[in-house]
């Protein structure tokens, strides 16, 4: 066993350290506050080839494998989970399910576009009355023969205003249930698909989340993604992907907040001593790094098992429970550490306070990882 990174995964790691730090972090408070869509620094991660990490260079993609998708997704993380969550979507979400299931037309049509971030994509699974109930979708497409006929609402749909392509999952035989599920590529700017308005959000408030409605939206056949009824296997298959992608994003809001806040602690003094000497605050310090690293193996697993072809839904679903729990309970300590100045925008870690509880919540909520963790348990 070794847990050292290669030579190649930490000039990877660096180069998405020092992107982050130059390009991402000058004007993060900013975009927090205005909500403020990245859409240059997404052109620029595009050029980094950040936005298909791990798609095949014959389709424009870097080639990379899942651990330099995890290296890339905690650096940009530490600075902007606004920013890294676009990465995420475009990666895990789009890239990853078109490659896998696409047809050669689909990618040479789309994936060549958004594995290079000429495109933008979304991910459209969940409903107002569907959500962690991902089988009970209401959105149907009716086979007309010569297209499908799209009809109903997606909410919460990240990249929901910006992107170029959207993943949309439907139903197109409602007796058959999950196996009555399609997934379909729909083109923006179609006829009968509206964009609403865009959602006010406690955090990663530079990400753009939006409803969308499909009124009677014609889909040509081809654009239907693997064999009729296996949309929701897709579905589930590519957020196997995505959550080590959050699980990811996680660990880097944890450690973020817990490199400011170790910092800060040197920093500042009470009591004549600088407060890291407190022991109530050196503990603090010492179960931040421990449940880090705890996290970062376990994201680390899931993402070298998908390397390794093995089925990863177990061990993403761990990470993402995992490190999503850690993200949350630390970001409050990294706020606490910080006293007064952790309250303002100024130091940083109240947002990484906010952009946490995200991670908690898509992509599968914590009690949903728990469904998926104790039945893969419960199997024989
Ligand atoms: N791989 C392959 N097949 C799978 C599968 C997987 N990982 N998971 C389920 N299936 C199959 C099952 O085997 C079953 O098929 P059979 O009938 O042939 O046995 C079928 O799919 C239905 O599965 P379940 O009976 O397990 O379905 P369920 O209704 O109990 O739901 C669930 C399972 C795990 C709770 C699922 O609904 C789920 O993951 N919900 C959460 C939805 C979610 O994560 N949404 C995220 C939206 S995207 C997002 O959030 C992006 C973002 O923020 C940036
Ligand atoms: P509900 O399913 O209504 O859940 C409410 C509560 O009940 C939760 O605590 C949940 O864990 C719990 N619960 C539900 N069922 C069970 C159960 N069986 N056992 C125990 N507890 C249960 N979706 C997309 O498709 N694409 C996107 O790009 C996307 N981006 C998002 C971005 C943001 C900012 C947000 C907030 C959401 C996004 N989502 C996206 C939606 C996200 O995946 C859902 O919000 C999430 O899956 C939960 O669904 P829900 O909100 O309907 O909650």
């Amino acid at each position: 066993m070794d847990f050292s990174l290669t030579e190649e995964h930490i000039m990877i790691r660096d180069a998405a350290r020092d992107f982050a730090n130059t390009e991402l972090l000058p004007g993060v408070i900013e975009r927090d506050n205005l909500q403020k869509f990245p859409k240059d620094l997404v052109k620029k991660m595009g050029d980094l080839g950040f936005l298909g990490i791990m798609v095949d260079p014959k389709y424009g993609g870097s080639g990379m494998d899942a651990i330099s998708y995890v290296l890339i997704m905690e650096e940009l993380s530490k600075i902007d989970a606004s920013a890294s969550v676009i990465v995420s979507v475009n990666n895990s979400l789009v890239c990853y399910g078109l490659e896998t299931y696409g047809t050669e037309e689909q990618k040479e049509k789309y994936l060549t576009k958004l594995a290079t971030g000429e495109f933008i994509g979304a991910f459209c699974l969940s409903e107002p009355e569907a959500g962690s109930d991902a089988t009970s979708q209401k959105t149907t497409a009716i086979d007309k023969g010569s297209h499908y006929l799209l009809n109903g609402t997606k909410n919460w749909i990240t990249n929901g205003g910006r992107a170029d392509v959207y993943i949309v999952i439907a139903q197109t035989d409602r007796d058959k249930g999950s196996h009555g599920i399609n997934a379909f590529i729909v083109e923006k700017g179609t006829e009968g698909f509206h964009v609403g308005p865009k959602e006010d959000k406690l955090g990663i408030r530079g990400s753009d989340t939006h409803t969308l409605q499909f009124n009677d939206v014609k889909i040509p056949k081809k654009n239907r993604i693997g064999v009729n009824g296996s949309g929701f296997r897709f579905a589930m298959k590519t957020l196997s992907g995505g959550r080590i992608g959050i699980a990811a994003q996680a660990l880097g809001i944890a450690s973020g907040a817990f490199e400011l806040a170790r910092k800060y602690s040197k920093e500042r003094k009470a009591f004549g001593t600088e407060i890291c000497n407190h022991q109530a605050i050196a503990f603090k310090l010492a179960d931040m790094a421990t449940d880090i690293e705890a996290a970062r193996q376990l994201v680390m697993k899931a993402a070298w098992e998908k390397d390794q072809g093995k089925n990863y839904d177990y061990s993403s679903a761990m990470a993402k429970l995992y490190a999503s729990k850690v993200a949350m309970e630390h970001t409050v300590e990294a706020v606490q550490i910080h006293g007064g100045n952790g309250f303002v925008k100024e130091y940083h870690v109240e947002r990484l306070m906010r952009d946490a509880k995200i991670t908690q919540i898509y992509e599968g909520t914590s009690e949903i990882q728990k469904i998926v963790i104790s039945r893969s348990l419960l199997r024989d």
